[in-house]
């Protein structure tokens, strides 16, 4: 009350000097003088008033209406994905910190469907100024454009005439690259799968109709039957190999393996395919152990592939050298091994997608040497679950070279991790 009384001081005191002179004029007894005065006091103290919110919630709404206040544009600013306020008519009316980042273009007056031009957005902006929240796709129209999913919502706010409309836009581009790669593993799989599985049908087929009587038929058609079998068989095996890498990708490997004698291991497993090939197999390994993190069988696939494909692709040379060493690394000491091969190498714009599931720079040749094009997609899965890297170079003619770097286990590590495990 006293509050009021004071902050209407000025008011009342011009009214009780109006009323004072008015009394003196027309010489109105002073006890009405006085009632006048005690009338205009309390009607100032107790008479409630419009509040300063009361009338705010009547002037203010048609304001706010065109732009948003600067409580809403905090908000939207604190949402990481790009996102605008527009109003009802479509026009940006804000757009938050990431939205001006990444779409300067559009601004503020701006109507947004100028910028990005598609009927299916334009109907769902419709459909969100008519109060339903709409979701719409839409592809950038420019070479390697983004795709966004953009979402629209109303925006009603207690008093005010007119609403806003909130936009977010998500980009999926690689979410879409993602679902459109594994459609096609799944297509490429099956492809792969059916081939051999036509060529079993078709001999069987044979088998039991016009050369059934015809036992030297028989002998080679099963003999090819066998290896489309064999076919199928290692591509399954590859198949759940790459899932399985996949479901391990993130598990944590401690055990110590010395890569030395896994090298020693594959090359002695493949020295019968080397015969076979007549290529001359060289290995260069240092004397003292070269000890990775890493998982023993793993590391066996990864060697086995590229050993595999030096032999099988590189027959041509004649000659194979696998070399292990230690290499410093940006300051970190990392195990490399080497596979080098002199056959007929890989021409440059082919190394980039070498080790893309089921590539094969030629299919028909892969084919022939019982190629399923899932070898090198594997070997830089488990090595990138080593943390290490795979680099490949090659000069056309000259043959190729493949590397593979690990980080060298830290010794001092295992020393702490033997001393918590023993409890000394
Ligand atoms: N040393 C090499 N020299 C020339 N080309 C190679 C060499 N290594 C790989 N390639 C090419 O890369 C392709 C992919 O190799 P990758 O090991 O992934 O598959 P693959 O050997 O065909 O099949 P898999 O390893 O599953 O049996 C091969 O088909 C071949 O065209
Ligand atoms: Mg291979």
């Amino acid at each position: 009350m006293a509050t009021r009384l004071h902050a209407a001081r000025l008011p009342i005191v011009i009214s009780l000097v109006l009323l004072l002179l008015t009394s003196l004029i027309w010489q109105v007894p002073i006890v009405f003088t006085l009632a006048g005065a005690v009338i205009i006091i309390a009607a100032t103290a107790f008479v409630p008033r419009r509040t300063a919110q009361n009338s705010n919630r009547q002037s203010g709404p048609l304001q706010q209406a065109i732009w948003p206040d600067t409580s809403m544009k905090a908000t939207i600013n604190a949402v990481r994905n790009p996102a605008f306020i527009l109003d009802i008519a479509g026009i940006v009316r804000f757009a938050n910190d990431a939205a001006a980042k990444a779409f300067s273009e559009t601004r503020p007056g701006d109507l947004f469907s100028l910028t990005f031009r598609s009927p299916a957005l334009i109907d769902a902006l419709r459909s969100a100024a008519g109060g339903r929240s709409a979701q719409v796709q839409y592809r950038e129209h420019v070479e390697g454009a983004s795709v966004f999913n953009i979402e629209i919502d109303p925006v009603r706010r207690p008093g005010m005439k007119t609403g806003f409309l909130l936009l977010r836009m998500n980009e999926i581009t690689e979410q879409i690259a993602l679902g459109r790669m594994r459609a096609d593993f799944v297509a490429n799989a099956s492809h792969e799968l059916r081939t051999p599985l036509a060529s079993l049908t078709g001999f069987v087929e044979t088998l039991l109709g016009p050369a059934r009587d015809d036992r030297e038929a028989a002998e080679k058609f099963l003999k090819i039957m066998l290896e489309q079998a064999e076919r199928m068989r290692r591509l399954i095996d590859d198949l759940l190999s790459l899932s399985r890498l996949e479901m391990r990708a993130h598990s944590q490997l401690t055990d110590l393996v010395d890569l030395v004698p896994l090298v020693h291991h594959v090359r002695e497993a493949l020295a019968p395919v080397a015969q076979e090939l007549d290529v001359t197999v060289d290995v260069d390994l240092p004397s003292t152990p070269l000890n990775v993190r890493g998982d023993a069988d793993e590391l066996t696939q990864v060697l086995q592939n590229l050993i595999e494909n030096g032999l099988k692709y590189g027959e041509t040379g004649g000659r194979l050298e696998i070399k292990a060493e230690t290499r410093t690394v940006a300051g970190s000491a990392v195990a490399a091994i080497t596979v080098r091969d002199y056959g007929p190498g890989i021409a440059e714009e082919h190394l980039p997608r070498l080790t893309e599931r089921f590539y094969r720079v030629d299919v028909e040749s892969s084919r022939q040497k019982n190629g399923t094009g899932l070898g090198l997609a594997i070997v830089k899965h488990i090595v990138g679950h080593h943390r290490g890297r795979l680099s490949i170079n090659s000069v056309l003619g000259e043959g190729a070279t493949f590397t593979i770097e690990l980080p060298v286990a830290d010794m001092d590590t295992l020393t702490d991790k033997n001393s918590l495990e023993t409890g000394i």
